[in-house]
């Protein structure tokens, strides 16, 4: 049964995975998807409006990320984004939202230690409303991972391009090329779960490799730009939208001007192509 009805859809695409409340999803929602195939639709949101489209075009989870210090703040990074920043967006989508899940961001440096990681994912569940923080993960945020659900804190823990740290790396570039650094993220991929990580999202990686990852993972792993392979996947809503400004990257796919300039019927859009395994196409997958 699908949980919303869209107007005037008489597609033959899926749309929701039978016998899910139609309230906020959860955790178990997720896994379950993962056994049943049924991809998860995740966007980003930054404020209560496009929350709320975003929710009732079906999406599964929502994430505020710091994407917002580049599509909504202007920034040629995610860098400068606080953690003010990061609770006044996410307080705002929670008010959008009805039955997605909400994943906030840690922002650059806001979880260098266990203590400042715990204090801060605090702060975006009590006062943003998140039921889960995001954080740019190798091996040695596995400690911060452990003590987060220690604490009671899901987390998704981001692997691959990592944005947060363009400065040190020298840009935005596709990771696990090379055969060295694939295998560093198979094994810090397998790590943070073993550590307790409970999503996993991998960001711009050759396609044969998220899939790997997916195959060995226990917990559900979203993509972008990790082609077809993961169990969900993610875009920025302003790429789907075709607003961001600069350069495009493969991955992104500009559903207003598909769906004829109507907002709601270009996030329908993007669900039913998720759902339908239509989107990642061929054009959008990065190789080895
Ligand atoms: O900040 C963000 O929007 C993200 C997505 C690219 C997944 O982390």
């Amino acid at each position: 049964m699908d949980g919303y009805a869209h107007v005037g859809d008489d597609s033959p695409l899926p749309a929701a995975a039978g016998g899910e409340s139609p309230g906020p999803l959860g955790l178990a929602d997720f896994r379950r998807r993962r056994r049943e195939e049924t991809p998860l639709v995740c966007l980003t949101a930054y404020d209560a409006t496009f929350a709320r489209l975003v929710d009732a075009a079906g999406a599964d989870l929502v994430l505020v990320g710091d994407s917002l210090g580049m599509v909504v703040q202007g920034h040629d990074s995610t860098v400068p984004v606080s953690m003010d920043d990061m609770v006044y967006h996410t307080r705002l989508v929670a008010r959008g939202l009805r039955r997605a899940y909400l994943v906030a961001d840690m922002p650059f440096a806001s979880y260098d230690t266990p203590e400042r990681a715990v204090r801060n994912a605090a702060r975006l569940l009590q006062e943003g409303g998140a039921r889960m923080v995001k954080l740019e993960s190798t091996r040695r945020q596995e400690e911060i991972v452990r003590v987060l659900g220690d604490e009671g804190i899901p987390v998704c823990a981001h692997l691959g391009l990592r944005p947060q740290s363009v400065y040190k790396t020298g840009g935005f570039r596709v990771a696990g090329r090379k055969a060295e650094e694939r295998r560093r993220i198979e094994e810090d991929a397998a790590r943070l779960v073993e550590a307790g990580a409970d999503l996993l999202l991998l960001e711009c990686v050759p396609a044969d490799l998220a899939a790997a990852v997916t195959r060995a993972s226990s917990v559900p792993v979203i993509g972008i730009g990790a082609g077809p392979g993961v169990d969900g996947q993610i875009l920025v809503l302003y790429d789907v939208l075709g607003l961001s400004a600069g350069h495009r990257p493969r991955f992104a796919k500009d559903y207003l001007a598909l769906a004829g300039g109507s907002v709601a019927r270009a996030l329908d859009l993007y669900v039913r192509e998720v759902r339908g395994r239509i989107y990642p196409g061929p054009e959008h997958i990065y190789a080895d």
